[in-house]
């Protein structure tokens, strides 16, 4: 009988789509021969959440969904509907899987306690960030940290559960809502971005082993901030303009920190006089990129520490923060 191989590579054809998030995940928890398969459902539970919300993202301005809630949350933002609409599709994500017990929301005052002791995780959550780009159809993100409780399965959650360093994090990730979406975390062995194919409602493996530049040339801050933040910030600025460097701006950080992940350059929101401790959230911001950026090789600090090692003592925290490529945040902190 005549035979013929399949073709098993179609890149050349131009319809290539390659391997699923959920394929990917399950890969990645067949390496731990102990994983309980939790951890890749609680993965699974957010990506399932980002695409409801990449939905209503993507008829936003036909749906009534723009604009302000009517209510400001615990930091004095004014909520838009899409932050409480995002926040509801996680929660409701979240708390069904059965994997978490407590949830920390830039959206919501106190920790949320799903009452679920059999819950081995606890997620800080950013539902939607850039708010202020919703209304004019700029990108948009969501950014999550996962953490593995330490009181005993079976007790109440404790303070301890919940206020964890960014070290601690098993997994960290963003969703950006840009020209397409994308789900790039990492599990602390690699960084690994995932483009949605939306006619397919599946993410698939776009973007294998992100490297961060070792150095780049764009430089990320809100430049109106400039006349109140420290000296050596402005040192800095002042060197990458003499050099020629670029100036980027988008004020999303999830959508500024993909494009220096990628490209090379450095995000900067430091303290200033209107913001003395900075604006970024330490526990649902900050530290998951910060995780990501050092598993792609790049740096996070608020000036003087690793981000990751600062020990968070209220939910809804700020920080300083200069991340991106390694050699940009070390030219910054050598002027600081
Ligand atoms: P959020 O929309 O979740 O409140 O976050 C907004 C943050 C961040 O995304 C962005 O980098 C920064 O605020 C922009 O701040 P400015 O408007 O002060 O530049
Ligand atoms: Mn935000
Ligand atoms: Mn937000």
């Amino acid at each position: 009988m005549k035979t013929k191989p399949y073709i098993q590579d179609t890149s050349s054809l131009g319809y290539f789509v390659g391997v699923t998030l959920d394929r990917f995940i399950k890969s990645m928890q067949d390496d731990f021969p102990y994983a309980t398969g939790e951890l890749s459902q609680l993965l699974r539970d957010i990506a399932l959440a980002s695409k409801i919300v990449s939905r209503e993202i993507g008829r936003a301005g036909l749906s009534h969904v723009t604009g302000a809630y009517g209510h400001t949350n615990v930091q004095g933002e004014e909520q838009q509907k899409l932050d409480v609409v995002a926040n509801i599709r996680f929660i409701r994500a979240l708390s069904k899987g059965g994997e978490v017990c407590a949830i920390v929301s830039e959206e919501d005052d106190e920790v949320i306690d799903l009452q679920n002791k059999t819950g081995k995780y606890v997620v800080a959550i950013d539902p939607l960030d850039g708010s202020s780009n919703i209304d004019v159809n700029v990108s948009i993100g969501t950014i999550f940290s996962v953490y593995r409780r330490v009181t005993p399965l079976g007790s109440s959650i404790a303070p301890e559960d919940v206020l964890q360093s960014g070290v601690k994090q098993v997994a960290a990730g963003y969703v950006l809502y840009g020209s397409s979406t994308m789900l790039v975390y990492t599990t602390g062995s690699g960084v690994n971005g995932f483009t949605y194919e939306r006619s397919l409602g599946e993410f698939f493996l776009s973007h294998p082993s992100i490297q961060a530049p070792a150095s780049g040339e764009i430089f990320t801050i809100n430049d109106g901030l400039t006349p109140t933040v420290g000296l050596g910030v402005v040192e800095f600025l002042n060197t990458c303009k003499r050099k020629g460097r670029t100036s980027r701006y988008i004020g999303s950080l999830v959508a500024d920190f993909h494009r220096n992940l990628l490209k090379g350059g450095i995000y900067m929101y430091p303290a200033s006089s209107k913001n003395p401790s900075g604006k970024i959230r330490l526990m649902y911001e900050a530290n998951a990129l910060a995780f990501i950026v050092e598993q792609a090789g790049g740096l996070a600090t608020d000036g003087s520490r690793r981000i990751l090692e600062i020990q968070p003592e209220t939910l809804h925290q700020r920080t300083p923060l200069f991340i991106g490529s390694k050699g940009l945040v070390e030219e910054l902190m050598g002027q600081l």
